[in-house]
């Protein structure tokens, strides 16, 4: 079954050729001017549009031109017309119409032409989604996960996959959000369409804007053609909008539209375009404070985190480190017996402030210096040697262990290291004068009574 856009002010015509697509299982629309025409692809997929190519409000090759924009899963388009020549026919072809009907043909003709185009279009589809799952299966594998954290992360990330709702992505550089991003799509029905990556930051942005919305020929200086969008390009699909924290005010508010109820407008148009995407977003900024410094929409934040997930950073979960390596190694055809006693130790103990990416670009350039040879500890930048395990709080729990004096000392720690300044050591506790200044006073109090309770 394939949808249809039938373009022909020849009433009688259009109703026979649609009857006749429609017995064969198709679901037809039928206009008969090319505004309305382009109205309707604007508004809905269609995989086949026909189209005659004289027309009372113009000409058919305005509807290829706008169907050949449509992007991602565009539709194939079919000419009528009754004043061939071969000039023309080549012509229209370049623009890349799929085919061509002179009239007057049969209807016989005219079914067996849109069967072979639908066919063609099903296999294609078919093979996207083979591929797709191909591709899902590596990316699957791909994401590591062991850590309790990044088990919980997957468990969220494979609830919402299969849903049309948004998800925004949070965590530091580095942890793995473009990577889940990737997996969000390849996990959903939407797999076997496309996936539109956009890097929000890279664009000054003017340009984020056209290249998201798309534009109109003449919409700004150097705009000499109409352009369609990355929106156009997703349909069906999903739009990845990577560091959504640099998008500027004015295009915050229309993705928040967009979010709202699908809809959008090209740059230097006024026609509504309606899109069916999914949107994921990915953000390392801390975006409740751009919101308190007005750089960001605190409606578009609502809308963008109707599911956020957070990516812990690499620190808090060591226990992923030696999983990620050997993953490294293996995409590389070897494995963790390259590194030699101590390094894999090393490498979980230091807490990693550019998480994943780091650990891979320290891996790399391990392999390098090291060549053919074992990855010696003493290969290991000084940072990572140096790196103390960070103190578990809770080694601290063995038999004796006294909670008042263990705060006394840490407050008296806090005040010598603040040289005595009592604001300032609340300031290292994390906590206001007022509760310092409370806290001393039962301890003392608590000392003076001994621990009766
Ligand atoms: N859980 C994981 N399993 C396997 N590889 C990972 C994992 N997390 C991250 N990586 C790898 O680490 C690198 C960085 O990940 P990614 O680009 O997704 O990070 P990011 O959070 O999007 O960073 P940025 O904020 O800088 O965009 C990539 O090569 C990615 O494949
Ligand atoms: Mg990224």
């Amino acid at each position: 079954m394939a949808r249809l856009l039938l373009v022909d002010d020849e009433i009688k015509l259009a109703r026979m050729l649609a009857d006749g697509l429609e017995i064969d299982g198709h679901q037809v629309t039928v206009t008969s001017r090319v505004r309305e025409g382009l109205s309707r692809l604007a508004e809905q997929p269609f995989d086949v549009v026909v189209t005659d190519l004289r027309l009372p409000d113009g000409d058919g090759t305005e509807v290829l031109a706008a169907a050949r924009q449509l992007g991602g899963g565009a539709p194939d388009v079919v000419i009528m017309t009754g004043y061939a020549t071969t000039a023309g026919a080549v012509e229209l072809m370049k623009a890349g119409a799929s085919d061509f009907l002179i009239k007057p043909f049969s209807l016989e003709e005219f079914r067996l032409r849109i069967r072979r185009i639908a066919e063609k279009r099903a296999l294609a589809d078919r093979a996207r989604q083979l591929e797709r799952r191909l591709a899902e299966h590596e990316g699957a594998a791909a994401v590591v996960a062991r850590s309790d954290h990044m088990r919980r992360v997957m468990e969220q990330l494979d609830q919402v996959a299969v849903t049309d709702a948004t998800v925004l992505f949070l965590g530091e550089s580095g942890t793995g959000k473009s990577l889940l991003a990737r997996a969000v799509h390849e996990r959903s029905a939407r797999a076997a369409r496309p996936l539109v990556e956009v890097h929000c930051g890279a664009l000054p942005e003017a340009l984020l804007e056209s290249e998201l919305f798309g534009h109109e020929r003449g919409a700004f200086t150097g705009a000499h053609e109409a352009r369609a969008g990355h929106l156009d390009a997703a349909r069906g699909g999903t739009l990845f909008l990577d560091e959504i924290g640099e998008v500027s005010l004015p295009v915050q508010v229309k993705l928040l539209r967009f979010l709202q109820d699908q809809k959008y407008v090209r740059l230097g148009s006024t026609q509504v375009r309606t899109a069916d995407v999914r949107v994921v977003a990915a953000t390392n900024r801390d975006l409740a404070a751009a919101i308190k410094e007005g750089r960001f929409r605190e409606d578009l934040f609502y809308r963008l985190s109707v599911f956020p997930i957070e990516v812990p950073p690499l620190r808090a979960r060591p226990e992923d480190v030696p999983l990620l390596a050997g993953r490294f190694f293996e995409r590389r055809g070897e494995d963790l017996g390259r590194l030699g006693p101590g390094v894999l130790e090393a490498l979980c103990r230091y807490p990693w402030p550019g998480n994943v990416r780091e650990l891979e670009n320290v891996l790399q350039r391990l392999c390098i210096v090291a060549g053919a040879r074992l990855i010696e500890a003493s290969l290991l930048p000084a940072a990572i040697t140096d790196a103390r395990s960070a103190p578990r709080l809770g080694e601290l729990l063995v038999p004796g262990f006294n909670f008042d004096a263990f705060e006394r000392d840490l407050i008296h720690d806090a005040i010598a290291k603040a040289g005595g300044n009592k604001a300032q050591a609340a300031r290292l506790l994390g906590i206001t004068r007022r509760r310092l200044y409370s806290r001393l006073k039962a301890l003392d109090e608590r000392s003076e009574e001994g621990d009766e309770d």
